[in-house]
């Protein structure tokens, strides 16, 4: 199989290059840039990808390369800072933007040369997505300047004869029109790339390093019945059988009845499964807590105090697993970027876990690549497609303190936005719909009387990646009866609100 190295230089998107590559059909690793060149010799990969970074290639101590890498004869594209690293090392010049207009960040409108093989076949213009500070004064010997935008001369580079790319902008991103046709042509056209990697392989790879990693160990996987956690379990089904235990764990946060449907749709699978009722040890640890990043802290911890309770019933399990996937590593504020919110599976947790290890088989997949990989592992549809249910439950989507009467009414008007939804066959087009019982209650007027009660929000979204999202345009005379049914059938609630936000700048979930 060939192979991509993607040497990582600290940027935000460094994955996000990765599943491009892996879109595209090319097998690829990331590495960090401090990688011995001998290493990465080794593998004998078509072509080298360097990541963007948040440094400046000119300070003293900012990320280099081994310049061998120049002259071993394998293409390379730079990106971002991975650009000014090639012109840095090849005697071009990288100094501040002094000039704020060459200082380019977000949305640029970008003019290329086709003839670049970079840019081949492709529109000669287009918007592209910018984040640098630097800026190349001058182009190394032997490149061509091959995109510029109306801010900055030098917004791509080009040596045809060594195969050296170098782009400011970032073509990995959904901003940028026609990035992964770039990315494409420098797999295909530049580096020969046969596309011999698929979602199969990568499945057979993983069952691999699991059995590798578990030996004959045992393991215990958090089982909460959504995708993730699903496609985790037939994974690692497929590779330890018997070894691994499936805990379900009803925290009493669970949407109407889902606790039962977890349970009779994982009872039909040929693993060991076990479904603890947490409900009461959730909420008395939950009671009167408010605030968002408290309430995830604490489920998450509860899950692994759960989790190593039923371990020591199992006996001598080692490792714990968990269907993490890449969007809630990066949310998580894991690596260099901000922490959003603390996604229970990761930076919910404890500092102290009594497993030997934690094991994440998703870790480095995005939502789209677990669900092929899903089909990969012959789950059913409705399984494959379900949407996103977050760890913490409907204990983020009750605003302010948690109780059983508000999780109840919450349960029942959720269940009706869904039901209504399904009916209307609205909801395949979304990517994930649920309400959220705000905290706030307001007077109004049912039958003859005067109501004080709760409002509803009910929020519904597409995305690709749940790392950006747009809100749903669900048609009014739709969203009419959703509001008609709720009032009528679900006590205590008394208005209704539709969220119109996107993320950014809101986030999917409330809390
Ligand atoms: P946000 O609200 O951050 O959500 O835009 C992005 C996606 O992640 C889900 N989500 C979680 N999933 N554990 C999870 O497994 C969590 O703690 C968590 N928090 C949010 C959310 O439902 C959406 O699909």
């Amino acid at each position: 199989m060939q192979e991509v190295v993607i040497l990582d230089f600290g940027g935000q998107y460094n994955q996000l290059i990765a599943r491009r590559v892996r879109e595209c059909n090319v097998y690829c690793e990331v590495k960090p840039y401090t990688t011995p060149l001998t290493e990465i010799k080794a593998k004998n990969p078509i072509g080298i990808i360097f990541t963007g970074g948040p440094n400046s290639v000119y300070e003293a101590g900012s990320p280099q390369v081994d310049p061998e890498i120049f002259t071993w004869g394998v293409p390379i594209l730079g990106i971002c800072y991975g650009c000014q690293l090639i012109a840095h090392h090849l005697g071009g010049k990288v100094v501040p933007a002094s000039d704020a207009t060459a200082r380019e960040y977000g949305k640029t409108e970008t003019f290329y040369d086709t003839a670049c093989t970079l840019f081949k076949g492709l529109p000669a213009a287009g918007t592209s997505w910018m984040s640098h500070g630097d800026y190349m004064e001058k182009v190394p010997e032997g490149f061509a300047l091959t995109a510029h935008s109306e801010g900055c001369p030098n917004v791509a580079i080009a040596d045809e004869v060594r195969h050296f790319y170098g782009v400011q902008f970032h073509p990995e991103v959904n901003h940028t029109e026609n990035g992964v046709a770039m990315i494409r042509n420098f797999l295909y056209a530049v580096c020969g790339a046969k596309g011999d990697w698929t979602m199969g392989d990568y499945c057979k790879t993983a069952i691999a390093s699991i059995r590798e990693k578990v030996g004959d160990g045992k393991v215990l996987l958090a089982l909460s019945g959504g995708v993730d956690s699903s496609v985790a379990a037939a994974l690692l089904a497929e590779a330890v059988g018997k070894q691994l235990t499936c805990v379900f764990v009803d925290h009493g946060l669970m949407r109407k009845n889902e606790g039962d449907e977890v349970e009779a749709a994982f009872k039909k699978w040929n693993i060991n499964f076990v479904r603890v009722d947490a409900e009461k040890r959730f909420l008395d640890k939950l009671a009167g807590i408010t605030e968002p990043e408290s309430k995830r802290k604490i489920i998450g911890e509860e899950f692994i105090r759960v989790f190593e309770d039923e371990g020591k019933k199992i006996g001598k399990v080692d490792y714990l697993a968990q269907g993490t996937i890449y969007p809630d590593v990066i949310e998580s504020g894991l690596g260099n970027a901000a922490t959003i919110k603390s996604h229970h599976n990761v930076g919910g947790l404890p500092d102290f876990v009594d497993f030997k290890e934690i094991i994440e088989p998703l870790r480095m997949l995005f939502k789209d690549e677990v669900r092929a990989l899903g089909r990969e592992l012959d789950l059913p549809e409705y399984l494959v497609m379900r949407q996103p249910f977050p760890g913490p439950g409907l204990a983020i989507r009750v605003i302010g303190d948690i109780t059983k009467d508000k999780l109840d009414i919450l349960r029942d008007a959720d269940f009706v936005f869904r039901d209504e939804l399904h009916k209307e066959g609205a909801d395949a087009a979304l990517s994930q719909y649920f309400a959220v019982l705000t905290n706030l209650r307001s007077v109004g007027v049912m039958g003859d009387g005067r109501t004080y009660d709760y409002t509803l929000a009910l929020r519904a979204v597409t995305t690709s990646d749940f790392m950006t999202a747009d809100w749903a345009r669900i048609p009014y005379d739709v969203l009419d009866r959703i509001s008609v049914r709720i009032v009528n059938e679900v006590p205590h609630i008394n208005r209704i609100c539709y969220d119109i936000t996107s993320k950014p700048p809101a986030t999917i979930e409330w809390e």
